[in-house]
């Protein structure tokens, strides 16, 4: 029988060369296009984390693909949903952290109030690549005294390293595809 693994991998698209030339681009649109890949996709997450011991306070979503898994997931946990935003997008007091990209660097925030100290934070994205934007995710929420329990992403791409260097800081993730 073919694993949830495979049948999710199969609803990935590779779009080569965008959005530069030799990126091998990872598109999860078919997968969330199709109504039964997208509902075992989300009763996967949730199934993790319905369980007690692994239920959190609340979800954070990465902007934007992380919101797309990420409130439909706190919905059904029947969580709350906090949005860590590109800089410049939330209204209200935030906190902002700053990291390197590939070229130049990028901010994201979180509003103040987001999240209470002592919170159990999981942190939802679609694809884990420098992991530079989860790690971001994760300063964000400990920040406002929140503790992040775990990353959670569709895909992760094991060679440029960030999922490790996530892990060696600490974090624990749970992903689902896994494309060399
Ligand atoms: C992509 C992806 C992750 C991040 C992964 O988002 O959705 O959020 O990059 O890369 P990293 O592990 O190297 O940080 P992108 O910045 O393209 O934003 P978008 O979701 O708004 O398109
Ligand atoms: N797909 C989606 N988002 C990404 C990718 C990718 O291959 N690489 C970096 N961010």
């Amino acid at each position: 029988t073919p694993s949830i693994t495979d049948y999710l991998r199969s609803h990935i698209r590779t779009v080569p060369d965008w959005p530069a030339p030799g990126v091998q681009f990872r598109d999860i649109t078919p997968l969330l296009q199709d109504p039964r890949v997208f509902r075992v996709l989300i009763d996967t997450f949730v199934h993790r984390y319905m369980d007690r011991a692994q239920r959190p306070d609340v979800v954070a979503g990465l902007d934007a693909r992380g919101f797309i898994i990420g409130s439909v997931l706190a919905y059904e946990l029947g969580l709350g949903f906090v949005p860590i935003r590109k800089k410049g997008k939330l209204p209200f007091t935030t906190v902002q952290e700053t990291y390197e990209l590939e070229y130049g660097s990028a901010t994201v925030e979180l509003h103040a109030d987001a999240v209470r100290p002592g919170d159990r934070v999981l942190v939802v994205d679609d694809l884990i690549a420098t992991g530079g934007t989860m790690m971001a995710g994760k300063k964000l929420l400990e920040k406002l005294g929140a503790e992040v329990f775990e990353g959670a992403a569709i895909v992760d791409l094991p060679e440029l390293g960030g999922s490790q260097r996530l892990r060696e800081a600490g974090l624990a993730l749970f992903t689902l595809v896994d494309f060399g």
